[in-house]
């Protein structure tokens, strides 16, 4: 096995280092809280963390405005901090891949106050400018809640400048080879640091063209196949992996002939997985898996049931966007551009059930899992913060002041804690989740721990299997000559499928969890009840 492959077998675990543990109680987490809280990673199981952007930042997109690409916020740390930190997870066989923030800048960052200052400023082309509003009508605005234009008048330039997200996020000019030099340099110096790759944001955007939508021309394609080979060269193994919110067919060309990302989530069959375990049907998401083009050997999808974002329902249709925000978000208080702002447990209306078959489909389907901080106990959220706030609340450690996250004064909290009745961190901890062997944590690091048994699940091919009760998912996963059958119920009551599982004839199932042997596949359906919202995992034997 390539060691290069690390990702295929992984599971991810995102966070942001200012809400996971305040160590100097400034109310941020930072890095020496984050490294002594390192055992809680481990034992959940997960193998590696994606970090959210950790660098000096005037916080007007929760550090996606950068300021400075190579040095640590004050608040989260020094250097020095960081480097232990790093010491410290890889030690512990934990990989990192920290965020890299390609497309803009803050309009803090000196790139952009040194362009902005004179038309003849050396700087000045590295951001894209024009005279008049009117140039590439055709591109959407993204954040439609915030902005209404991607131009923004600058009076210090006296020109104006094009961004895609918040507008002090202008927009880097990818066309200079000094931008695209640049940031290999911020590549390196991380993977010099130690990092195992980047998550790369926004990477649909990077090049503008007229008459064009701006999203994913391949000129774009062009600038991460340079990126790409650099890093190949310099350092092998290390990891890309795409943020790119488009239709499948779309994200693909991102994988190019294995010589772009390594990785891409693949966010549309995100909102169908809620949208088939509430229609009680599986149709939107064997729909989407059928729509999903394959992706060469070296690559592997990225699957995930939350993040730090709003719930995205860009990707479906017009009729499902209703649905979802009837189903999910009768609040218009939790909706958010076009989506939701909440967690998975509220989402899912703290039910376990669903929240543990929801997680285990995750973990069942082709890809590598990504877990959001805090989904592991089932935190809450708060709707009544502003922007996506809501879901980047303090991470709940113990139900002691401020949750065991900072010892600071409550009011100087970077965001207040969820202390709701039913998510409050006296309710949902997890100190209280270790001390109880049936809590959402131990169920997690169990699921880990089988899905660790195999490979096929990181690496196996997929077959849907089409029993007549739609209520029912059933697919098997196989790699060489291991197979995995995979049973979901997406249904609140009781369910029996009859499988076809002619291509197996002769296996014993053995039930993953608990060993339990079942009957023998015949040539005959394979019968399978399953309670409400039940799963299985069955290693195929041949005895
Ligand atoms: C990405 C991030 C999001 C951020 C945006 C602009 O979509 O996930 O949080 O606001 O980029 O940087």
């Amino acid at each position: 096995m390539a060691a290069t492959e690390w990702f295929k077998d992984a599971v991810f675990y995102q966070l942001h280092v200012k809400s996971f543990v305040d160590s100097d109680a400034d109310g941020f987490g930072d890095f020496r809280g984050l490294t002594s809280r390192l055992d809680h990673l481990e034992q959940l199981g997960v193998d590696c963390l994606w970090l959210q952007p950790i660098y000096p930042s005037p916080f007007r997109d929760d550090g996606y405005d950068i300021a400075d690409y190579c040095a640590i916020h004050t608040s989260y740390g020094t250097l020095d901090d960081f480097r232990a930190f790093l010491d410290e997870a890889h030690r512990r066989r934990l990989r990192v891949i920290t965020e890299l923030v390609l497309n803009h800048t803050s309009d803090q960052h000196p790139w952009f106050q040194q362009a902005r200052s004179a038309p003849d400023n050396p700087y000045r082309d590295w951001y894209v400018w024009s005279d008049t509003d009117d140039r590439y009508r055709d591109v959407r605005v993204l954040f439609c809640d915030t902005e209404r234009s991607n131009w923004t008048w600058d009076p210090v330039a006296k020109a104006y400048y094009w961004h895609r997200f918040f507008s002090h996020q202008p927009d880097l000019n990818y066309d200079n080879p000094a931008v695209r030099d640049e940031m290999w340099r911020v590549m390196q110096f991380w993977v010099d640091l130690g990092v195992d790759g980047f998550r790369v944001d926004a990477v649909p955007y990077l090049v503008e063209r007229e008459g064009t939508t701006c999203e994913n021309l391949p000129e774009t394609h062009d600038v991460i196949r340079e990126l790409r080979r650099r890093l190949d060269a310099h350092a092998p193994g290390r990891l890309l992996l795409a943020e790119a919110n488009m239709r499948p067919e779309d994200v693909r060309p991102y994988f190019g002939d294995g010589d772009e990302f390594h990785m891409a989530f693949h966010f549309p069959v995100m909102p169908r997985m809620f949208l088939a375990v509430r229609l009680e049907d599986r149709k939107p998401l064997v729909d989407i898996l059928d729509r999903t083009p394959p992706i060469p050997d070296t690559c592997q999808w990225g699957v995930f049931l939350r993040n730090h974002d709003e719930l995205t329902l860009e990707m479906v249709t017009d009729v499902e966007r209703d649905f979802m925000y009837s189903e999910y978000a009768a609040d218009p208080q939790a909706r958010i551009n076009v989506g939701i702002r909440r967690r998975l447990a509220p989402l899912l209306d703290g039910d376990r059930r669903r929240i543990e078959l929801m997680t285990t489909l995750l973990m069942s389907l082709p890809g590598s899992p990504f877990v959001y901080y805090g989904d592991e106990i089932g935190m809450g959220d708060n709707i009544h913060l502003g922007d996506r706030h809501s879901v980047r609340t303090p991470m709940q450690w113990d139900g002691d002041t401020n949750a065991g996250f900072s010892r600071a004064s409550p009011e100087r909290l970077w965001l207040p804690l969820v202390t709701s009745p039913v998510y409050g961190y006296q309710a949902v901890n997890v100190e209280r989740q270790r001390h109880d062997g049936s809590s959402l944590l131990y169920w997690m690091q169990r699921l880990i721990r089988v899905r660790k048994t195999s490979r096929v699940f990181g690496r196996g091919d997929m077959v849907v299997l089409h029993p007549a009760n739609h209520r029912v998912l059933a697919f098997t996963r196989t790699l060489g000559s291991e197979t995995v059958l995979v049973v979901l119920n997406l249904s609140s009551t009781a369910q029996c499928a009859e499988l076809d599982l002619g291509a197996h004839d002769g296996a014993i199932p053995v039930e993953m969890f608990g060993g339990s042997i079942f009957p023998r596949v015949q040539a005959t359906p394979y019968v399978l009840s399953l309670g409400p919202y039940g799963t299985f995992w069955f290693r195929l034997r041949w005895l």
